[in-house]
């Protein structure tokens, strides 16, 4: 029998964080937000001196990583090391370093049962770069949502200014096709599309739209049951 997971990957900025949590919360079911493991990593990385080079140790903490993920009304709470991280690792900076450590094929293999873990009768979504590819490759819908790069270096842009950081939006744009090179260039797990995902261009559509097509994919291939 398939596992009852949903993979949503992509690259950063095309939505699937926030269509992930939306999905879950509807369904009812899990959350996985591998990214969020990444990024943890490269905070507690630099929490504790690690050089973002030092494969070994980050092998070593990625493999005793202290962390707590809790359910919250449309998305989650996270808990490191007994610290309420939960913004403070969705910065520019951490971002960067999660791209560094998630490059390295040792990281990646002491992260990935803690992903597959997530996984029990009532169903997850997950979202990251791999999830349909490597992680959960059995899963019975797999969707690769992406957008053109100035059109997610814009929303991030408007998430950013929300929250009154002080960026520019050609920063961003650079940043955003440095990780994309990052992610999709590198040797173990690259950003790609499962050959049998289905790739959902979000340039041009609402959050709802992006949504409405998944759940009437869910519900085309009777999933949830
Ligand atoms: O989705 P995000 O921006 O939070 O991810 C942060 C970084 O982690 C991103 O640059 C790529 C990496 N990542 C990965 O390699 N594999 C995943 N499954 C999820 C994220």
């Amino acid at each position: 029998m398939s596992p009852k997971v949903i993979a949503i990957d992509g690259p950063s900025g095309s939505g699937k964080g926030t269509i992930a949590g939306l999905l879950a919360r509807q369904l009812g079911w899990k959350l996985l937000d591998s990214g969020a493991l990444y990024r943890l990593l490269a905070f507690a990385a630099r929490n504790h001196g690690i050089s973002l080079n030092n494969e070994e140790a980050l092998k070593t903490l990625a493999a005793h990583l202290d962390v707590q993920f809790f359910a919250e009304d449309g998305g989650q709470r996270i808990v490191l090391e007994g610290e309420e991280v939960t913004d403070l690792i969705r910065t520019e900076q951490v971002g960067d370093g999660a791209s560094q450590v998630a490059a390295l094929p040792c990281v990646r293999e002491a992260l990935l049962q803690r992903q597959r873990d997530f996984l029990d009768e009532q169903g997850l979504v997950a979202d990251g770069r791999d999830m349909g590819t490597v992680v959960f490759p059995r899963a019975p819908l797999k969707v690769f949502l992406t957008a053109g790069a100035e059109e997610r270096a814009r929303r991030r842009f408007q998430q950013l200014k929300d929250k009154g950081e002080d960026v520019t939006l050609a920063s961003l744009l650079d940043e955003i096709r440095t990780r994309d090179e990052r992610d999709t260039q590198r040797a173990v797990s690259p950003l790609k599309p499962a050959a049998d995902a289905i790739v959902l261009d979000s340039t041009e559509l609402s959050i709802e739209q992006v949504l409405e097509r998944i759940l009437s994919e869910v519900a085309r291939r009777d999933i949830t049951g």
